[in-house]
């Protein structure tokens, strides 16, 4: 029998037995994840982005609006006051990968679908201070110069086919339709498009 003096020592053999056990509270807390139903399940009304909301998130990506804004409420009453429900794992399945992000310069953006009009966000990101005079966000007025056929949305049908390897049910006339639903839009418009899609499916349960 080792003695509990004897591990702590010996600092070698206190490395291996205190790696063992995280490693084994870490696969005890993580590997059931895959499996729960609450967690790989999409719940009712969340549908795979289409193809405008996949572009329009890459730009989201690409620009770092997450360094800024979060995509997670939380179940306190100060965050389902401001931004609508807590958000639920069932929201996220087909977020490869997520946007959770984990700081807040701005609001949280996972409720923001809808909660303004698309020329209120269009002129929000052309300027902010335009409709929020103390906003200290940047402006992004250049993806409004952007076509999103020659950048996010150029292999646009390739990024579709990798996301149905992840286990998003795109089907092949989805991805046959895409570059034509990308169409003539700017950077701007799939962004504004993907803003306007977040969250809706808890909407407007409080
Ligand atoms: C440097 C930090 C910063 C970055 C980067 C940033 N934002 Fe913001 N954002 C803010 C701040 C601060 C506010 C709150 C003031 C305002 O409404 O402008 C805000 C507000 C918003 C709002 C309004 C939210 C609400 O509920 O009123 C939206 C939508 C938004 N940002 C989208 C974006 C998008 C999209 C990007 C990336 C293209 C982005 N932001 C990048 C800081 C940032």
């Amino acid at each position: 029998m080792i003695k509990h003096e004897q591990i702590e020592k010996n600092v070698g053999l206190l490395i291996v037995l205190t790696l063992g056990v995280v490693i084994w509270g870490g696969l005890l807390e993580i590997l059931p994840l895959f499996f729960q139903k609450s967690t790989t399940t999409p719940i009712e009304g969340v549908k795979p982005y289409d193809a405008v909301r996949l572009a329009g998130r890459d730009v989201y990506i690409r620009e770092g609006c997450y360094n800024c804004h979060s995509q997670m409420v939380r179940p306190f009453r100060a965050e389902t006051e401001r931004y609508g429900h807590y958000s639920v794992a069932g929201e996220y399945v087909y977020d490869h990968p997520f946007q959770w992000g984990s700081k807040r310069t701005g609001p949280d953006l996972h409720r923001v679908g809808g909660r303004y009009s698309d020329e209120w966000q269009r002129a929000h990101l052309m300027n902010p201070r335009d409709v929020v005079p103390e906003s200290n966000m940047p402006a992004f007025a250049f993806l409004a110069g952007a076509k999103a056929k020659d950048t996010v949305g150029s292999d646009i049908d390739a990024k579709m086919q990798a996301m149905v390897k992840l286990g998003v049910p795109y089907t092949a006339d989805d991805i046959k339709g895409a570059k034509a639903a990308i169409g003539d839009k700017t950077e701007m418009d799939v962004l504004i498009a993907y803003l306007q899609g977040l969250g809706t499916a808890l909407k407007n349960t409080k």
